[in-house]
């Protein structure tokens, strides 16, 4: 299983968006490990090209210098933030430069790359020429500048020869792409304009930060077309090929809706022009707007997610990301949500649950788990539970899939209510020893379900069940069956999993 994130541009910190995109592959990457699947994550960094060249300058400093902190910034955040990569991509490595030149020469050879002159709309802010229908009255929408009209003598990409065949291969789902809307909206485009010939390279007194053209050193390479190529190099390709023949090709490629067209159209492109297979699925996520408007810079509302999490946890922050929307929608997030449903959701339901049954267990048992029992409702709801949570998985629906495991935590505080086990302990040890079984077992469920999305929480509950040794190193298919939780294992309340915040 091999899953991609955007390599995202070194120009600033991560912000909520790309923490976004980043939890999705990374939910994706911890369900395939816990599936015992050999699974290769990718993320990294987007480094070179025009707007990264000018900040650089406007700061006054080397663009690698620049972008070497950034990239550290980017790592350390998703350090901190528990992303399970394998391997950080940066676009400035030597082998990764290298590669575009070689992958530059083979289409150059093969006549995809031809020299010519290109002219068009170009919007430095997407580092892309647009089309006049892209623009809202005149300006680009998402940067809300006129794009400026350049001619450059350069070399360009024959994209037009595969007008046709990208269309069957997304039609097919060959190369399928999800949410299906969006689907629809790349295959009436390409219905609707046929594909322009692109430009692969700026002039070199423009864009000088940039990977020379091997074949023109007055040249360097348009930056997409060196980004693009990070998802094979993340895997050592050309030059190394055991990663490259175990992973390729990618299984999940998740990308925010706004580079879904340039990853639906040069990507492909590009690798059918080397005759390498096609990635199989492109994961389109929606963008967050910042309490209710765009996130920007001037209006100050860019939201932090290593700020959150350090307030919050990085729990918090996943299972707000993942269960206000369902992915492909466009979502809001704040400060003030982000903490009604820390409350509401993790203080109130979860935190409250674990800690109510794991009391029970310690003033009526002890701290032992007692003898197991094997109802069979409760069995075939949990059974029926992971049916769900592993088909939501291959939709690739994480709300659904989450919201099946926080269902089961309203099961067990009805099932509280409805048996009382404070009642029980006066009148029928038998019984309330049964309820605390169900109760403890069905937790450690909840906690397998759990982690892709929570780990650290599912973690603290594996250890309060005490069986975090076995939950850790034995696979998704092992830790399914009912009755796992041993009689006499000591269980713990401890402290609560999360903290109450008030203002
Ligand atoms: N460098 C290119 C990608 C090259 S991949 C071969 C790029 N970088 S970016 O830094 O602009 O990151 C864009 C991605 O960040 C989006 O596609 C999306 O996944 C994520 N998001 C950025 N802002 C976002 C929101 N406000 N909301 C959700 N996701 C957003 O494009």
């Amino acid at each position: 299983m091999y899953i991609t994130t955007p390599i995202y541009y070194a120009n600033n910190k991560p912000h909520i968006g790309h923490a976004y995109t980043t939890i999705i592959a990374d939910i994706f990457a911890r369900f395939s490990r816990l599936n015992k699947l050999p699974t290769f994550f990718l993320t990294g960094t987007d480094e070179h090209g025009e707007k990264i060249q000018k900040i650089a300058q406007n700061k006054g400093l080397e663009p690698k210098k620049f972008v070497d902190e950034i990239a550290a910034t980017f790592q350390l955040s998703w350090d901190i933030l528990d992303i399970s990569y394998d391997n950080f991509i940066r676009t400035t490595f030597p082998e990764h430069e290298k590669a575009v030149q070689f992958v530059l020469n083979e289409l150059y050879q093969k006549k995809f790359i031809y020299k010519g002159e290109y002219q068009g709309l170009y919007c430095v802010g997407c580092e892309q020429y647009k089309t006049k229908t892209d623009l809202i009255d005149g300006k680009c929408p998402d940067h809300k500048i006129e794009p400026e009209l350049r001619t450059e003598k350069a070399y360009l990409f024959a994209l037009s020869r595969f007008s046709k065949i990208l269309f069957q291969k997304i039609e097919s789902d060959e190369l399928q792409i999800v949410p299906e809307a969006r689907k629809n909206e790349i295959l009436s485009f390409l219905e609707r304009e046929e594909l322009k010939d692109v430009a692969i390279s700026r002039s070199k007194e423009e864009v000088s930060w940039g990977i020379e053209l091997p074949f023109d050193p007055t040249q360097t390479t348009y930056v997409w077309i060196d980004a693009f190529l990070n998802y094979l190099t993340g895997l050592g390709w050309p030059w190394k090929k055991d990663l490259f023949e175990k992973f390729w090709p990618a299984d999940i490629q998740v990308m925010g809706k706004d580079i879904l067209r340039v990853h639906a159209t040069i990507w492909p492109a590009l690798l059918l022009a080397l005759d390498l297979p096609l990635p199989k699925k492109f994961l389109i996520n929606g963008f967050f707007t910042s309490g209710g408007t765009k996130m920007s810079k001037t209006l100050g509302n860019v939201l932090d997610p290593v700020a959150i999490a350090e307030k919050y946890g990085n729990d918090t922050l996943r299972y707000y990301l993942i269960k206000s929307i369902a992915i492909g929608e466009d979502g809001d997030i704040s400060l003030e949500k982000i903490q009604e449903k820390h409350n509401n959701e993790l203080v109130n339901g979860l935190g409250n649950l674990v800690a109510r049954v794991l009391a029970m267990a310690e003033k009526y048992l002890k701290g032992k788990v007692p003898q197991p029992v094997f109802p069979t409702e409760t069995i075939s709801a949990i059974n029926n539970a992971y049916l769900a949570y592993e088909k939501f998985f291959s939709e690739m629906r994480l709300d659904q899939a989450l919201n099946t495991a926080t269902k089961l935590i309203s099961d067990l505080d009805r099932l509280i209510d409805q048996e009382a086990p404070w009642v029980l302990a006066k009148n029928d040890p038998l019984r309330l020893s049964e309820v605390l079984y169900i109760l403890l077992e069905s937790l450690r469920h909840i906690g397998r379900m759990l982690w892709p999305f929570l780990p650290q929480t599912s973690e603290k509950i594996f250890q309060k069940l005490g069986v975090f040794e076995e939950e850790m190193k034995n696979g998704w298919a092992e830790r399914k069956e009912w009755g796992l939780l041993h009689e006499g294992t000591l269980v713990a309340k401890g402290d609560n999993l999360f903290t109450r915040f008030s203002s």
